[in-house]
């Protein structure tokens, strides 16, 4: 396996770059928990977010912490709570330019602020887990890592 080295270029060309990576990583391994662990250490390293990771849905009520990179975080999310919460529910990926400004956004970290999270679905179309992307900084995420993101997560 190569190393991953992705430092120059435009954002879309990082993500074009990463996505190819993390195909041909994802595609030899058939065990979900290993390849969510490599996918958040590809985005993590790549962009130097604040915290990336999964939450898994364990039932029809509550999302579970899964496979991260960055600091300590909560680790049950119930479905309709957070943005986390919020995007399984809504079914759709939501981008939060400022965490202050979003009514019941759960701070893991009173140093996030702003957040992206993406619902991955399984062959009959339920959400079967959400990545979450954290930034230290204001209005880090566009639809350029929306697109991308969920292109990432139809790896999985
Ligand atoms: N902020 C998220 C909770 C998870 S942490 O950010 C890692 C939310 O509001 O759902």
């Amino acid at each position: 396996m190569e190393e991953l080295i992705i430092s120059s270029g435009t954002k879309e060309e990082k993500y074009a770059e990463l996505y190819k990576q993390i195909k041909s990583v994802v595609e030899d391994e058939t065990d979900i928990i290993a390849n969510m662990a490599n996918v958040v250490a590809m985005i993590h390293e790549t962009f130097g977010f604040w915290w990336t990771g999964f939450y898994r849905v364990t039932n029809n009520e509550l999302l579970v912490l899964g496979p991260f990179q960055g600091p300590l975080a909560c680790t049950r999310i119930k479905k309709g709570r957070g943005v986390c919460g919020t995007a399984w529910n809504e079914n759709h990926t939501l981008i939060v330019p400022d965490v202050d400004q979003f009514p019941g956004h759960i701070a893991c970290s009173s140093l996030s602020k702003s957040e992206i999270v993406v619902p991955i679905h399984d062959t009959d179309n339920n959400v079967k887990a959400v990545l979450d992307i954290d930034s230290e900084k204001l209005n880090t995420f566009d639809m350029i890592d929306k697109l991308w993101l969920e292109k990432i997560v139809n790896l999985l």
